[in-house]
């Protein structure tokens, strides 16, 4: 057992560890929210998130428009320092260690904790400088960047694709192409976590069924965080499913996101526990 699993291991009220399976804890964790809070200025747009990411598992974030969704995901590799009045409170333990603690370098979070973003978002670079830049910008040892440059191609499932236009502009690739584009430039400087915000919203069906193919693949060496808004793409990517909501304030009528129900996205879907979680799944709002 590594340190890392011992740490996650919930103790037992009986003092005794857990033998049965739990279809709610996870076992090799790498992240963790504690009591996630985030603000914009005084609105609290999420409250007291606790949430578990397992090691090179695809968890799923969903939830109705507005819960929260985009704003928790972004805290996970300290996006939100970048957004005007975001502030975060509370634990993101990145393999125990608050990246939010003082001396963290966020630049170094959002290597080791990547990002892909709804709408593609190439550089206006060639094929090639795209996935060079990160290597590049945060100093890498590379041995060859022709190799680099072909192995993340490989991993992103685009190689065989673009293998003979690397110095052609990234602007010239179909928006499925330069989403698997922008997961190579992300994987280029060796993250551990990806983080994904609705990444096939904006492609057609064949070009998502490429990226879900992707994402199956890239859980080998990668842990995935994904939010989506498509529960037919949860249900058949994520091994773990977590349902947010919006909570309005009785007297504010301030709404804010909490966490509803956590959980193996099979029991998710086939089990809710809870009553807000199934009306979800089976399209009665949101
Ligand atoms: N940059 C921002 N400034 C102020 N409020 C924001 C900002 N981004 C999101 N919000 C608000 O925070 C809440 C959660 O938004 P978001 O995280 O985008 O939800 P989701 O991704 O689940 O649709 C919403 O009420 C939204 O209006
Ligand atoms: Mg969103």
């Amino acid at each position: 057992m590594t340190d890392l699993h011992a740490a996650f291991q919930t103790p037992h009220p009986s003092g005794q560890e857990e033998t049965l399976p739990s279809t709610t804890s996870v076992v090799h964790g790498i992240m963790r929210c504690e009591d996630v809070n985030v603000y914009y200025g005084d609105f609290r747009a999420v409250t007291g998130v606790d949430l578990e990411f397992g090691r090179n598992e695809i968890t799923a974030l969903i939830g109705p428009s507005g819960c929260g969704k985009s704003t928790l995901l972004r805290s996970l590799n300290r996006m939100n320092d970048l957004v005007d009045g975001a502030r975060v409170e509370g634990g993101v333990l990145f393999q125990e260690e608050n990246i939010y603690g003082k001396g963290v370098d966020p630049i170094e979070v959002r290597r080791r904790i990547g990002m892909v973003f709804q709408k593609p978002n190439p550089f206006p670079k060639s094929i090639y400088d795209n996935i060079a830049y990160g290597p590049r910008v945060t100093g890498m040892k590379v041995d060859s960047m022709d190799d680099l440059v072909e192995e993340a191609l490989t991993h992103a499932a685009l190689w065989h694709e673009v293998k003979d236009k690397l110095k052609q502009s990234a602007f010239g690739l179909s928006g499925g192409q330069q989403q698997r584009l922008c997961i190579a430039r992300t994987i280029a400087v060796r993250p551990d976590v990806i983080l994904m915000d609705e990444p096939c919203s904006a492609l057609d069906p064949i070009a998502t069924s490429r990226i879900e193919d992707l994402m199956n693949d890239l859980k080998r060496d990668y842990t995935i965080i994904i939010v989506t808004h498509n529960m037919q793409q949860a249900a058949r990517v994520a091994d773990r499913t977590a349902f947010f909501t919006a909570l309005a304030d009785e007297t504010t009528g301030d709404r804010t996101g909490v966490l509803v129900e956590y959980g193996l996205t099979k029991q998710i879907f086939d089990t809710p526990a809870d009553q807000r979680t199934e009306d979800y799944i089976s399209g009665k709002f949101g």
